[in-house]
């Protein structure tokens, strides 16, 4: 990200980011700069030039710009905030991120690294709002667990000569890795699934119950769990050997593989109702 913000700003005076509350966007220093949580920030990491925002609130980027736009560089905002716990950015926010970057001449990054390659039925989540960023991070899904991730940059950020690489950029082996990925989401048309399942699994768990707040999209799907309800994520693993993500303080975090196929996901919703019949002492119908 430094080196794309390092392109498009030969004007020092814009230098700080917006992010946004409850925003996780990595572990090197400027990511973790713009991660809303205590937790991860250490004090080398924190810094004058990121300004927190509320997550989704128009109000409070539009004044944010109307007073200090000429100081901004960027807007970093995740598509669905992973971390932090299955968050959707509406559609209209990114809309007015676009519009206030392009007034400001600011950076509009778009961090896919969760959220993109498909995982949302649309190749990066934030295309739902229709409208580009300048920069998309990826990474996760990418490589289908080799280790790649990469950046796609506007082509109105001209590259400048004599700028910092990376040890492993352009690894030909983890661009074929990637490529094939591509390949196999074409071919087997893993977006169209992603939709076609996650609908069932979000359906479907918002028939149960027990749980509370089933959201997401596509294969990124998120659902509360009640305080009587907190071992079930544990449950889940240790009797039905199903690994779930969990985002603090209780949210189950559901990003399965975008091959899922329905009787998978049909599986998984009947062992999660055993299990959550397990802890109740209540069965759920099936
Ligand atoms: C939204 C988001 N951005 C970025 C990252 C990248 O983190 P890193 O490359 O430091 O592992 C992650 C990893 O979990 C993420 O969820």
């Amino acid at each position: 990200m430094r080196m794309p913000l390092n392109w498009h700003h030969s004007i020092p005076v814009a230098k700080k980011v917006v992010a946004f509350s409850n925003s996780f966007h990595g572990r090197t220093s400027l990511a973790v700069a713009v991660t809303d949580n205590k937790n991860y920030v250490a004090p080398v990491n924190e810094t004058d030039n990121v300004i927190f925002l509320p997550f989704n609130d128009e109000a409070a980027l539009a004044a944010c710009f109307a007073k200090q736009g000429s100081e901004i560089a960027a807007v970093i905002i995740e598509g669905i905030q992973g971390v932090g716990g299955i968050r959707v950015a509406e559609e209209s926010f990114l809309r007015l991120i676009r519009s206030l970057c392009d007034k400001h001449g600011a950076v509009y990054v778009a961090d896919s690294v969760q959220c993109g390659f498909g995982r949302t039925g649309k190749f990066f989540s934030h295309d739902f709002a229709g409208v580009n960023a300048d920069i998309y991070t990826m990474a996760k899904g990418m490589g289908n667990g080799f280790p790649v991730a990469g950046l796609i940059i506007a082509p109105h950020i001209k590259p400048k000569h004599f700028q910092l690489g990376t040890t492993f950029g352009g690894n030909h082996l983890a661009c074929a890795a990637s490529l094939a990925v591509i390949e196999t989401i074409e071919e087997e048309k893993l977006m169209g699934n992603a939709v076609m399942v996650g609908k069932y699994l979000r359906d479907a768990l918002e028939e149960i119950p027990e749980i509370e707040n089933v959201r997401g999209r596509g294969l990124m799907i998120g659902f509360d769990v009640p305080e009587s309800l907190k071992a079930l994520k544990s449950n889940l693993l240790t009797n039905q050997k199903i690994f779930t993500g969990e985002a603090k303080p209780n949210v189950i975090r559901l990003l399965p593989s975008l091959a899922l196929k329905k009787r998978d996901a049909v599986d998984f919703i009947d062992a999660l109702k055993e299990e959550i019949a397990a802890i109740t002492g209540v069965a759920t119908e099936a």
